[in-house]
């Protein structure tokens, strides 16, 4: 597939974004899941295309359609993410707005857990790798600018500047998203940009134009 390539002052840049959930089997019929439309990731991609970029757009199953004019890799899980991910690199920019699942099953297999077995089950749980820290952290082929979000219920600051300093991701875009702000499953976002210098309140405002100026940003800052 090739990618559309538009002009703008990222044309000629290639920047990956991971989006959507991860889902995690526990049989043929079943998994875990992190809650997760893949719209904002979808916003950012589709704003990165329209300033210019050559976008791999590597995707969990989202509730919304990939954008035009990617070059698309659709996932399942956290590892296929993983793997997807580093066969797009390098790449001058990586955004992470995965909501990639923690944890996945051990011993998820291909028969179907039948209920009439008796007992109930009980899952075990593995770690799964941190992608975004992978990255971040990779002695060679890094991207020049790595970004993630955190999406966070209390001391939503502080948190993601302890998780920014843990990654070592250069920004991350906290937002809040304790089920009050109504933020998970809508339209908007209202986000804090941390990064070196400090924080940043961005106001309120649609997830379209987060990624806008998400993307306005990282265009100054590559070029
Ligand atoms: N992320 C990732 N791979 C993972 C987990 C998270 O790439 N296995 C990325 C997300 O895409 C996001 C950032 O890391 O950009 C933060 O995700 P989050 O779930 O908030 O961070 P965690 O380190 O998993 O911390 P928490 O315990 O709060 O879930
Ligand atoms: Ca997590």
């Amino acid at each position: 597939i090739k990618a559309r390539i538009g002009q703008g002052p990222l044309t000629g840049r290639r920047i990956l974004v991971t989006s959507g959930p991860t889902h995690e089997p526990i049989d043929p019929v079943r998994y875990i899941a992190n809650r997760s439309s893949g719209a904002q990731g979808t916003e950012v991609a589709r704003a990165l295309v329209r300033l210019g970029a050559e976008v791999i757009f590597v995707t969990g199953p989202a509730d919304v359609p990939p954008p035009d004019g990617v070059i698309l890799k659709r996932v399942e899980t956290a590892q296929q993410m993983l793997k997807a991910v580093e066969a797009a690199l390098p790449v001058d920019a990586a955004v992470f707005a995965a909501a990639v699942a923690d944890w996945r099953v051990m011993g998820a297999t291909d028969s179907k857990i039948k209920k009439q077995s008796g007992a109930l089950p009980v899952l075990e749980f593995a770690e799964n790798p941190d992608i975004l820290a992978r990255i971040s952290q990779r002695r060679s082929g890094r991207p020049g600018l790595v970004v993630g979000f955190a999406a966070e219920t209390d001391d939503v600051i502080a948190n993601a500047t302890a998780k920014r300093g843990r990654k070592g991701c250069d920004w991350i875009l906290a937002n809040d998203v304790s089920p009050a702000t109504g933020i998970m499953g809508g339209s908007e976002n209202a986000v804090t940009l941390i990064h070196d210098a400090g924080a940043e309140d961005w106001p309120r405002m649609s997830k379209q134009d987060v990624a806008r100026r998400l993307a306005d940003r990282i265009a100054r800052t590559l070029t």
